[in-house]
Protein backbone atom coordinates (compact mmCIF):
# COMPACT_ATOMS: atom_id res chain seq x y z
CA UNK A 1 0.00 0.00 0.00
CA UNK A 2 1.17 3.25 -0.59
CA UNK A 3 2.95 5.81 1.73
CA UNK A 4 0.95 9.36 1.54
CA UNK A 5 2.95 10.97 4.13
CA UNK A 6 4.91 13.80 2.72
CA UNK A 7 6.90 16.59 3.88
CA UNK A 8 6.43 20.55 4.30
CA UNK A 9 9.93 21.46 6.36
CA UNK A 10 10.38 20.08 9.06
CA UNK A 11 6.74 18.54 9.78
CA UNK A 12 5.61 15.20 8.38
CA UNK A 13 1.96 15.26 7.41
CA UNK A 14 0.39 11.80 7.12
CA UNK A 15 -1.35 12.34 3.56
CA UNK A 16 -0.94 15.62 1.74
CA UNK A 17 -5.17 16.19 2.31
CA UNK A 18 -5.39 19.28 4.41
CA UNK A 19 -8.61 21.31 4.87
CA UNK A 20 -8.21 25.00 3.25
CA UNK A 21 -9.22 28.03 5.95
CA UNK A 22 -11.99 29.22 6.94
CA UNK A 23 -13.84 26.20 4.59
CA UNK A 24 -13.39 24.45 7.99
CA UNK A 25 -13.75 24.07 11.79
CA UNK A 26 -13.73 21.19 14.22
CA UNK A 27 -17.19 20.31 14.45
CA UNK A 28 -16.66 18.42 10.94
CA UNK A 29 -15.24 16.01 13.15
CA UNK A 30 -19.20 15.00 13.50
CA UNK A 31 -19.35 14.07 9.91
CA UNK A 32 -15.94 12.22 8.68
CA UNK A 33 -12.68 11.24 11.18
CA UNK A 34 -10.30 14.97 11.53
CA UNK A 35 -7.73 12.41 12.47
CA UNK A 36 -7.39 11.18 8.62
CA UNK A 37 -6.48 14.16 7.61
CA UNK A 38 -3.16 15.29 6.79
CA UNK A 39 -3.14 18.97 8.95
CA UNK A 40 -5.88 20.71 10.49
CA UNK A 41 -5.98 23.97 9.74
CA UNK A 42 -7.99 26.50 11.62
CA UNK A 43 -10.34 29.81 11.03
CA UNK A 44 -7.87 32.93 10.37
CA UNK A 45 -8.01 34.89 13.54
CA UNK A 46 -7.00 38.43 14.05
CA UNK A 47 -6.18 39.93 17.53
CA UNK A 48 -9.63 41.74 18.36
CA UNK A 49 -12.97 40.17 18.00
CA UNK A 50 -14.42 41.12 14.43
CA UNK A 51 -17.83 41.05 13.54
CA UNK A 52 -17.29 40.72 9.29
CA UNK A 53 -18.21 42.05 6.64
CA UNK A 54 -22.06 43.74 5.80
CA UNK A 55 -24.09 41.41 4.58
CA UNK A 56 -24.89 39.65 1.87
CA UNK A 57 -21.28 38.11 2.09
CA UNK A 58 -21.89 35.62 -0.41
CA UNK A 59 -23.05 35.31 -4.06
CA UNK A 60 -23.56 32.96 -6.36
CA UNK A 61 -21.87 33.03 -10.16
CA UNK A 62 -21.99 31.09 -12.96
CA UNK A 63 -18.04 30.39 -12.28
CA UNK A 64 -18.91 29.42 -8.17
CA UNK A 65 -19.08 31.57 -5.29
CA UNK A 66 -17.69 35.03 -4.79
CA UNK A 67 -17.74 34.75 -0.53
CA UNK A 68 -16.52 38.61 1.21
CA UNK A 69 -17.00 36.73 4.88
CA UNK A 70 -14.45 39.97 6.09
CA UNK A 71 -12.31 37.69 8.74
CA UNK A 72 -15.14 37.23 11.52
CA UNK A 73 -13.61 35.75 14.83
CA UNK A 74 -13.81 36.08 18.90
CA UNK A 75 -10.39 37.31 19.03
CA UNK A 76 -7.03 35.97 19.33
CA UNK A 77 -7.49 35.05 23.45
CA UNK A 78 -10.71 33.28 22.55
CA UNK A 79 -9.05 31.37 20.00
CA UNK A 80 -5.65 30.29 22.47
CA UNK A 81 -8.40 29.40 25.40
CA UNK A 82 -11.03 27.75 23.22
CA UNK A 83 -10.73 26.69 19.62
CA UNK A 84 -7.21 25.51 19.84
CA UNK A 85 -7.94 22.89 22.68
CA UNK A 86 -11.17 21.34 20.31
CA UNK A 87 -8.54 20.85 17.68
CA UNK A 88 -6.03 19.40 20.22
CA UNK A 89 -8.65 16.74 20.86
CA UNK A 90 -7.39 15.40 17.14
CA UNK A 91 -4.36 13.93 16.13
CA UNK A 92 -3.06 15.78 13.06
CA UNK A 93 -1.06 18.61 13.34
CA UNK A 94 -2.61 21.58 14.50
CA UNK A 95 -2.18 24.90 11.80
CA UNK A 96 -3.79 28.01 12.52
CA UNK A 97 -4.17 31.01 10.54
CA UNK A 98 -3.27 34.61 11.56
CA UNK A 99 -4.36 38.18 10.10
CA UNK A 100 -3.21 41.23 11.13
CA UNK A 101 -3.34 45.15 9.51
CA UNK A 102 -0.15 46.25 9.81
CA UNK A 103 3.35 44.46 10.15
CA UNK A 104 4.18 44.86 13.96
CA UNK A 105 0.78 43.63 15.17
CA UNK A 106 1.69 40.44 12.26
CA UNK A 107 5.01 39.32 14.19
CA UNK A 108 3.45 40.23 17.76
CA UNK A 109 0.29 37.75 16.82
CA UNK A 110 2.79 35.11 15.64
CA UNK A 111 4.67 35.25 18.94
CA UNK A 112 1.33 35.44 21.03
CA UNK A 113 0.54 31.94 18.95
CA UNK A 114 3.75 30.20 19.42
CA UNK A 115 2.50 27.97 21.96
CA UNK A 116 2.02 24.35 22.82
CA UNK A 117 -0.56 22.96 20.45
CA UNK A 118 0.33 24.88 17.67
CA UNK A 119 2.20 22.93 15.29
CA UNK A 120 2.62 25.60 12.33
CA UNK A 121 1.66 29.18 11.59
CA UNK A 122 0.01 29.96 8.63
CA UNK A 123 -0.06 33.70 7.96
CA UNK A 124 -2.88 34.98 6.17
CA UNK A 125 -1.25 38.07 4.39
CA UNK A 126 -3.37 37.61 1.29
CA UNK A 127 -6.86 38.36 2.58
CA UNK A 128 -9.09 39.95 -0.12
CA UNK A 129 -11.65 41.49 1.53
CA UNK A 130 -10.32 42.39 4.26
CA UNK A 131 -9.85 45.63 3.58
CA UNK A 132 -12.55 46.85 1.70
CA UNK A 133 -10.15 47.89 -1.42
CA UNK A 134 -8.50 44.13 -1.56
CA UNK A 135 -5.09 45.78 -0.68
CA UNK A 136 -2.99 43.29 1.44
CA UNK A 137 0.81 42.79 2.18
CA UNK A 138 1.05 39.97 -0.50
CA UNK A 139 0.39 41.95 -3.82
CA UNK A 140 3.67 43.46 -3.79
CA UNK A 141 7.22 41.81 -3.27
CA UNK A 142 9.02 44.52 -0.97
CA UNK A 143 5.61 43.99 1.32
CA UNK A 144 5.93 40.67 1.48
CA UNK A 145 9.58 40.29 2.75
CA UNK A 146 8.84 43.17 5.32
CA UNK A 147 6.33 41.76 7.04
CA UNK A 148 7.47 37.97 6.69
CA UNK A 149 10.83 39.14 8.32
CA UNK A 150 9.09 40.48 11.36
CA UNK A 151 6.73 36.93 11.44
CA UNK A 152 10.18 35.22 11.14
CA UNK A 153 12.19 36.50 13.56
CA UNK A 154 9.01 36.20 16.25
CA UNK A 155 8.62 32.78 16.31
CA UNK A 156 10.88 29.22 15.69
CA UNK A 157 7.51 27.65 15.13
CA UNK A 158 7.16 26.66 11.10
CA UNK A 159 5.44 29.46 9.31
CA UNK A 160 3.67 29.09 5.94
CA UNK A 161 3.01 32.49 3.98
CA UNK A 162 -0.15 32.04 2.04
CA UNK A 163 0.29 34.38 -0.75
CA UNK A 164 -2.42 36.18 -3.26
CA UNK A 165 -3.40 35.03 -6.82
CA UNK A 166 -4.47 38.81 -7.02
CA UNK A 167 -0.87 39.71 -7.08
CA UNK A 168 0.45 40.23 -10.60
CA UNK A 169 3.94 38.20 -10.43
CA UNK A 170 3.59 35.60 -8.13
CA UNK A 171 6.76 34.11 -8.27
CA UNK A 172 8.67 37.05 -7.21
CA UNK A 173 6.39 37.25 -3.86
CA UNK A 174 6.67 33.72 -3.17
CA UNK A 175 10.48 34.41 -3.54
CA UNK A 176 10.06 37.18 -1.15
CA UNK A 177 8.59 35.00 1.72
CA UNK A 178 11.23 32.35 0.95
CA UNK A 179 14.19 35.01 1.14
CA UNK A 180 12.62 36.25 4.46
CA UNK A 181 12.28 32.74 5.78
CA UNK A 182 9.21 30.99 5.29
CA UNK A 183 8.77 27.43 5.83
CA UNK A 184 6.49 26.80 2.98
CA UNK A 185 4.31 28.99 0.70
CA UNK A 186 0.54 28.49 0.18
CA UNK A 187 -0.68 28.96 -2.81
CA UNK A 188 -3.19 30.46 -2.87
CA UNK A 189 -6.49 32.66 -1.43
CA UNK A 190 -9.53 33.87 -3.64
CA UNK A 191 -9.11 35.97 -6.74
CA UNK A 192 -10.63 39.36 -6.24
CA UNK A 193 -14.38 39.37 -7.63
CA UNK A 194 -17.27 41.63 -8.55
CA UNK A 195 -20.81 41.06 -9.21
CA UNK A 196 -23.57 43.49 -9.84
CA UNK A 197 -27.54 42.59 -9.79
CA UNK A 198 -28.85 43.79 -12.64
CA UNK A 199 -32.47 44.08 -10.95
CA UNK A 200 -31.30 46.93 -8.50
CA UNK A 201 -27.68 47.94 -10.28
CA UNK A 202 -25.93 47.29 -6.79
CA UNK A 203 -22.95 45.03 -5.93
CA UNK A 204 -24.36 41.74 -5.05
CA UNK A 205 -21.96 41.95 -1.93
CA UNK A 206 -22.25 44.24 1.12
CA UNK A 207 -18.71 44.36 0.98
CA UNK A 208 -19.02 45.11 -3.29
CA UNK A 209 -15.68 42.84 -3.89
CA UNK A 210 -15.75 39.21 -2.80
CA UNK A 211 -13.21 36.06 -3.47
CA UNK A 212 -14.09 34.34 -6.20
CA UNK A 213 -13.63 30.49 -4.85
CA UNK A 214 -14.42 27.78 -7.70
CA UNK A 215 -13.10 24.80 -9.51
CA UNK A 216 -12.46 27.32 -12.53
CA UNK A 217 -9.65 28.21 -10.08
CA UNK A 218 -7.73 25.26 -10.37
CA UNK A 219 -6.07 25.77 -14.22
CA UNK A 220 -5.21 29.20 -13.10
CA UNK A 221 -3.49 27.88 -9.34
CA UNK A 222 -1.55 25.09 -11.00
CA UNK A 223 -0.11 27.27 -13.26
CA UNK A 224 0.98 29.33 -10.08
CA UNK A 225 1.77 26.25 -8.11
CA UNK A 226 4.34 25.10 -11.28
CA UNK A 227 5.87 28.42 -11.78
CA UNK A 228 6.95 29.03 -8.05
CA UNK A 229 8.03 25.46 -7.82
CA UNK A 230 10.32 25.93 -10.24
CA UNK A 231 11.69 29.17 -8.41
CA UNK A 232 11.37 28.12 -4.69
CA UNK A 233 13.07 25.46 -2.72
CA UNK A 234 11.12 25.35 0.00
CA UNK A 235 7.52 23.35 -0.50
CA UNK A 236 4.39 24.69 -1.90
CA UNK A 237 0.97 24.30 -0.70
CA UNK A 238 -1.61 24.38 -3.76
CA UNK A 239 -5.15 25.15 -2.90
CA UNK A 240 -8.22 26.30 -5.17
CA UNK A 241 -11.10 23.98 -7.18
CA UNK A 242 -9.49 20.70 -5.71
CA UNK A 243 -12.85 17.83 -5.85
CA UNK A 244 -11.03 14.84 -6.32
CA UNK A 245 -8.17 12.59 -6.23
CA UNK A 246 -6.88 13.51 -9.52
CA UNK A 247 -6.86 17.20 -8.62
CA UNK A 248 -4.71 16.96 -6.08
CA UNK A 249 -2.39 14.37 -8.39
CA UNK A 250 -2.02 17.14 -10.81
CA UNK A 251 -1.27 19.79 -8.02
CA UNK A 252 1.81 16.97 -6.99
CA UNK A 253 2.96 16.96 -10.59
CA UNK A 254 3.30 20.70 -11.05
CA UNK A 255 5.45 20.83 -7.47
CA UNK A 256 2.78 20.87 -4.69
CA UNK A 257 3.76 18.87 -1.73
CA UNK A 258 0.13 19.06 -0.57
CA UNK A 259 -2.92 20.53 -1.33
CA UNK A 260 -5.65 22.37 1.12
CA UNK A 261 -9.51 22.07 0.20
CA UNK A 262 -12.45 24.49 1.06
CA UNK A 263 -14.86 24.30 -1.59
CA UNK A 264 -15.64 20.32 -2.30
CA UNK A 265 -16.03 20.15 1.73
CA UNK A 266 -19.17 22.26 1.37
CA UNK A 267 -20.61 20.65 -1.55
CA UNK A 268 -19.81 17.85 0.21
CA UNK A 269 -18.95 17.52 3.89
CA UNK A 270 -17.36 14.21 3.85
CA UNK A 271 -15.37 14.89 0.30
CA UNK A 272 -11.65 14.89 2.30
CA UNK A 273 -11.93 12.07 3.46
CA UNK A 274 -13.22 10.49 0.00
CA UNK A 275 -10.59 12.12 -1.62
CA UNK A 276 -8.04 10.26 1.06
CA UNK A 277 -9.31 7.07 -0.16
CA UNK A 278 -9.16 7.56 -3.91
CA UNK A 279 -5.91 9.31 -3.46
CA UNK A 280 -4.74 5.73 -2.29
CA UNK A 281 -6.58 4.00 -4.83
CA UNK A 282 -4.90 6.24 -7.49
CA UNK A 283 -1.49 5.20 -6.48
CA UNK A 284 -2.09 1.66 -5.44
CA UNK A 285 -3.63 0.85 -9.10
CA UNK A 286 -0.42 2.26 -10.66
CA UNK A 287 2.02 0.70 -8.33
CA UNK A 288 3.29 3.97 -6.83
CA UNK A 289 5.02 3.06 -3.45
CA UNK A 290 5.46 6.74 -1.91
CA UNK A 291 3.35 9.75 -2.86
CA UNK A 292 6.09 12.15 -2.40
CA UNK A 293 7.54 10.68 -5.70
CA UNK A 294 4.72 12.47 -7.75
CA UNK A 295 5.72 15.82 -6.15
CA UNK A 296 7.30 18.27 -9.57
CA UNK A 297 7.29 14.72 -11.28
CA UNK A 298 5.57 16.44 -14.59
CA UNK A 299 7.36 15.60 -17.85
CA UNK A 300 8.03 18.25 -19.74
CA UNK A 301 11.68 18.63 -19.51
CA UNK A 302 11.52 18.46 -23.39
CA UNK A 303 9.40 22.09 -23.46
CA UNK A 304 12.11 24.74 -22.91
CA UNK A 305 10.81 27.40 -21.06
CA UNK A 306 11.84 30.34 -18.55
CA UNK A 307 9.93 30.51 -15.24
CA UNK A 308 10.86 34.43 -14.68
CA UNK A 309 10.32 35.21 -17.91
CA UNK A 310 7.16 33.80 -17.91
CA UNK A 311 6.15 35.48 -14.77
CA UNK A 312 6.82 38.93 -15.80
CA UNK A 313 4.49 38.61 -18.73
CA UNK A 314 1.74 38.15 -16.72
CA UNK A 315 -1.16 35.74 -17.48
C1 LIG B 1 -16.39 30.93 3.16
C2 LIG B 1 -14.91 31.02 2.98
C3 LIG B 1 -14.14 31.54 4.00
C4 LIG B 1 -12.75 31.63 3.85
N1 LIG B 1 -12.03 32.12 4.89
C5 LIG B 1 -10.67 32.12 4.79
C6 LIG B 1 -9.88 32.49 5.91
O1 LIG B 1 -10.37 32.79 7.00
N2 LIG B 1 -8.54 32.49 5.75
C7 LIG B 1 -7.93 32.14 4.58
O2 LIG B 1 -6.70 32.15 4.50
N3 LIG B 1 -8.66 31.75 3.51
C8 LIG B 1 -10.01 31.74 3.59
N4 LIG B 1 -10.75 31.31 2.54
C9 LIG B 1 -10.06 30.87 1.30
C10 LIG B 1 -9.80 29.37 1.33
O3 LIG B 1 -8.92 29.02 2.37
C11 LIG B 1 -9.19 28.91 -0.01
O4 LIG B 1 -7.97 29.60 -0.22
C12 LIG B 1 -10.14 29.13 -1.18
O5 LIG B 1 -11.46 28.81 -0.81
C13 LIG B 1 -9.73 28.35 -2.41
O6 LIG B 1 -9.81 26.96 -2.20
P1 LIG B 1 -11.05 26.06 -2.74
O7 LIG B 1 -11.16 26.30 -4.21
O8 LIG B 1 -10.70 24.66 -2.40
O9 LIG B 1 -12.26 26.56 -2.01
C14 LIG B 1 -12.13 31.20 2.65
C15 LIG B 1 -12.92 30.68 1.62
C16 LIG B 1 -14.28 30.58 1.78
C17 LIG B 1 -15.10 29.98 0.67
Amino acid sequence: MVDLSVKIGDVTLQNPIMPASGAFSWDYGDVIDLNRLGGLVAKTICREPRLGNPTPRMAETEAGIIQSIGLPGKGIDYFLENIVPEYNKWEPPLIVSVSADTAEDFAAMTRDLSVDGVDVIEVNISCPTKAPSGGNFAMHSEHTKMVMDGIRAATDKPVWAKLSPNAGDIVSIAVAAEEAGADAVVLCNTFLSLKIRTDNFRPALGNKFGGLVSPALKPIVMRMVYQVAQECTIPVIGIGGVTKAEDVVEYMLAGASGVGIGYAGFRNPTALTTIIDDLEEWCDERGIKEISELIGAVRDDDIEWDPLVAASHGV
